[in-house]
C-alpha cells in the first residue's frame, strides 16, 4: 500500500529517466546470439528485464555488473540447455520473444511466468511459430510453454496483431532460417528489434509495415539503452496536470513507434517541448521540457496511433479527465490482454476517484473535466502501470488516494518515488 498526497505547490526540477524496459531486454537477447563479449550500458534496474538476464543466464551465458547499470555479456558459448524451467516472472516480452529464440535450438526449454503472465494468450506467437515449424506445448493457449527445439523454415506472416512481441518472436526465429522471412503487421508497433538487429550487422530490411530477414549471425557490439518513454508518460502527465509545474525529463527514448503519447498531449494543447535529439545506438533520444497546462482539450486515440502509446494509455485516461470535452479511445482491446484487464481496471477504478469514465469493448470514454476528488483507496490490481497512473492521479487530486499492492511499480520502475520525490520542493 502506498499513499499519496495532493501536490499543491508543483511539480520541478530535472530528471534522468531510467533505461527503456524493451530496449533491455532486446540487448540481453539479441547480445546472447551474438556469441563474443559486449557491454550493455544503461541496463534497466527493473525485474522485467531482470527475469531476461536471468533466463539467457540459465541457458549458459555469462554475465557481470561492471558498475550498477553497466552489463557485460559473454556469449562465447552459445546456449545450452538449461535443466530447469526458465521463470519469465511477469513478463510477456521475456516469455514471447524467448519463445522465438528458443524454438529454433537444438534442445528443448519450458517456459513459466507468475500467475499474471500465465494467464496472458501466446496463442499470438505459437500460431505464427508452429508455421516455421516450431513444437510448442501450452495450457490452452497459455504458459508453461513446453518448447521442443530444432530446425526451422522461413515463412511469410501476415498478422492481424500490431504487435513488436509477435513480430520480434518472428524474426528472432527468422534470423535462425535459411530461407527468407517476411513480416507484416497491420499497424507498424515498435521496432526495437529490427533497428537493434540492423546495428548488429543482421542481413534484414523493412519498409513501411513489412520486414525481411535472412539467417544472420549476430556481431556483439556495446549498446547503450535509452531512457523510457513509456516511464517518462507518468513524469509528462503529472507537470501537465499538477499547477505550477515545470520539469525538464532528460535522456527520453523518442523512437518514433513509441511517441505516440507525445502528438496526443500535443493534439490536446499541452506545454511539451522536446530541447535537444541525439541518438544512441541506433535509437533516437530528446529531452523534455513540461509545464502546467490548464487549458488542454479531448481527444479521439484510435486507429494506427494506438500501438505507438498502447502502454500510456492509462496514464493518458488521468490526462484526459483534466481536460476539457470529451477523450475517446478505441481500436484498444488488446489493453485486456496486458499485466491486468487494463480496461475494465482502469475504469472501475478511476470511477471511485469522481473521474467520468465509461468502459467500451476496445477502450473508453472520459469526460473532463471533473475534480479528482481522492479519499479514496485504488487497487492497482498488481499492474505496474496502473499503479503508476493512479499516483498521477492522486498528485492532483484533492484528498489523498491509497493504491493497493504499489510495490508492483518494481516490474517496470523502481526508481519511480525517488524521482517523483525529488521534483517535490
Ligand atoms: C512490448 C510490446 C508491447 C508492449 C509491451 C512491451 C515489447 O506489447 O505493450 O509492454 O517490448 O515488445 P505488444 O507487442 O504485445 O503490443
Amino acid at each position: 500500500m502506498n499513499t499519496v498526497f495532493p501536490n499543491k505547490k508543483g511539480l520541478r526540477g530535472t530528471i534522468a529517466i531510467p533505461a527503456d524496459k524493451s530496449l533491455s531486454h532486446r540487448a540481453v537477447m539479441l547480445l546472447s546470439l551474438a556469441k563474443g563479449k559486449a557491454v550493455i550500458k544503461n541496463f534497466s534496474s527493473a525485474e522485467d528485464p531482470k527475469s531476461t538476464l536471468n533466463l539467457f543466464a540459465n541457458l549458459g551465458v555469462d554475465y557481470k555488473y561492471i558498475n550498477e547499470k553497466t552489463l557485460e555479456i559473454n556469449s562465447c558459448e552459445g546456449l545450452r540447455c538449461a535443466d530447469i524451467p526458465l521463470d519469465c516472472g511477469n513478463s510477456g516480452t521475456t516469455m514471447r520473444l524467448a519463445s522465438g529464440i528458443l524454438c529454433a535450438q537444438n534442445f528443448n526449454s519450458v517456459l513459466t511466468g507468475d500467475e499474471s503472465l500465465s494467464k496472458r494468450p501466446m496463442k499470438r506467437i505459437i500460431e505464427p511459430l508452429e508455421l516455421m515449424g516450431a513444437r510448442i506445448t501450452s495450457e490452452n493457449g497459455c504458459a508453461p510453454l513446453y518448447i521442443r527445439g530444432g530446425k526451422l523454415h522461413s515463412v511469410n506472416y501476415i498478422s492481424k496483431l500490431a504487435s513488436a512481441q509477435v513480430k520480434s518472436a518472428v524474426l528472432l526465429a527468422g534470423i535462425q532460417t535459411d530461407g527468407e522471412t517476411i513480416f507484416t503487421e497491420s499497424y507498424k508497433s515498435r521496432n526495437h528489434t529490427e533497428l537493434m538487429l540492423k546495428y548488429l550487422d543482421a542481413d534484414i530490411e523493412t519498409a513501411d509495415n513489412k520486414t525481411v530477414v535472412r539467417k544472420s549471425q549476430l556481431i556483439p557490439k556495446d549498446i547503450e539503452i535509452a531512457g523510457d518513454i513509456s516511464s517518462a508518460a507518468f513524469f509528462i502527465a503529472a507537470a501537465l496536470i499538477v499547477p505550477n509545474s515545470d520539469i525538464v525529463i532528460k535522456n527520453v527514448g523518442l523512437n518514433p513507434t513509441r511517441t505516440g503519447v507525445i502528438d496526443v498531449v500535443k493534439q490536446m494543447g499541452g506545454n511539451l517541448e522536446i530541447i535537444d535529439m541525439r541518438e544512441i545506438s541506433g535509437e533516437p533520444v530528446g529531452d523534455l521540457r513540461v509545464c502546467y497546462s490548464p487549458d488542454m482539450k479531448g481527444a479521439e486515440i484510435k486507429g494506427d496511433i494506438i500501438p505507438r502509446l498502447i502502454d500510456e494509455i492509462p496514464v493518458i485516461a488521468v490526462l484526459a479527465s483534466q481536460a476539457e470535452g470529451k477523450t475517446v479511445v478505441r481500436d484498444a482491446q488488446d489493453l485486456r490482454n496486458k499485466e491486468s484487464d487494463r480496461i475494465s481496471a482502469l475504469c472501475n477504478e478511476l470511477k471511485k476517484t469522481g473521474i467520468e469514465i465509461k468502459e467500451l469493448s476496445d477502450g473508453f470514454e472520459i469526460i473532463g473535466k471533473n475534480k479528482i476528488s481522492g479519499g479514496c483507496e485504488l487497487d492497482s490490481h498488481k499492474d505496474h502501470r496502473l499503479a503508476m497512473s493512479f499516483y498521477v492521479a492522486g498528485l492532483a487530486a484533492e484528498e489523498e488516494i491509497n493504491i493497493k499492492d504499489f510495490d508492483c511499480i518494481n516490474i517496470s520502475l523502481p526508481e519511480f518515488l525517488p524521482l517523483i520525490s525529488s521534483l517535490m520542493y
